[in-house]
């Protein structure tokens, strides 16, 4: 997979794709990432990237001719893989599991980082395939939610986690539920003991334990998920949420 990022603020890009399971997948050639200053795309002497808003009102917008010379430049240099150009936007599409699988299928991204009050719309009509959001709330440019999209598909490449498996039980992909709760040595930490159930290497029960630890967390945190996974719940899965509901958890149930 190729990815390149258009951004006015390159070194913040450094940390993120020089450390860790980012710099590694680069190094094995599991995907190739490019970050370029859009401000190295302008013509003028002062190399001005930005304008006052046509119409008038507060701040500066993203000029349109070094972003299309940008984008340009990587369509080129990567011919003929496409490259599905995103911008980076707070009114874009959300963000979420199901499209990090989605984008790890792509042979290539442009990940356009805006700044400012954004970019000239025109860029946005004609240069642009999707725009995508990573939540509500409003972050100061496109840097932070270009990484948070290059580190939530990179890892789902193949041979970028170690352990295929790992990424399997994440919450949000495999069951669609929220994780469980994860234990490893000591088994008593200043007093705190992991669950016995963990220490009795009975497979199928700490499977059961699993689930109900899974189930219970969306059913406190995310009911919106629970309801959406509704026919995919088993006979003991939806007798499990009835105890929860009524108030009366089996014992080892837990709580938040
Ligand atoms: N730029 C500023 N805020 C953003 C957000 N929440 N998602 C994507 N891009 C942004």
């Amino acid at each position: 997979m190729i990815i390149e990022v258009l951004t006015l603020f390159p070194e913040m890009f450094e940390g993120v794709l020089g450390t860790s399971m980012l710099k590694r997948a680069q190094e094995k050639g599991l995907v190739k990432i490019k970050v370029r200053n859009i401000r190295d795309f302008t013509t003028d002497r002062h190399h001005v990237a930005d304008d006052a808003p046509y119409g008038g009102g507060p701040g500066m917008v993203l000029k349109p001719e070094p972003v299309a010379a940008a984008i340009e430049t990587c369509l080129a240099e990567n011919a003929p893989t496409p490259m599905c150009r995103v911008y980076l936007t707070p009114d874009g599409e959300s963000w979420s599991q199901q499209l990090a699988e989605e984008f790890s299928q792509l042979p290539g991204l442009v990940l356009l980082c805006g700044h400012y009050e954004g970019i000239d719309q025109r860029i946005r009509d004609h240069f642009i395939d999707r725009e995508i959001s990573i939540g509500d709330y409003v972050l100061t440019g496109g840097e932070i939610p270009a990484m948070v999209i290059i580190d939530s598909v990179v890892r789902l490449l193949p041979g970028v986690l170690g352990n295929e498996e790992s990424s399997r039980n994440d919450s949000f992909s495999g069951n669609g539920l929220l994780d469980y709760p994860h234990y490893t040595r000591p088994a008593d930490f200043r007093g705190h003991k992991i669950p016995e159930i963990l220490l009795s290497g009975h497979h199928k029960k700490i499977e059961q334990w699993r689930r109900q630890r899974s189930l219970e967390k969306t059913w406190r945190r995310r009911p919106d998920l629970l309801h959406k996974l509704e026919p995919l719940l088993t006979k003991e899965d939806k007798e499990f949420l009835r105890e929860l509901a009524s108030g009366h958890p089996p014992a080892d149930a837990g709580g938040e």
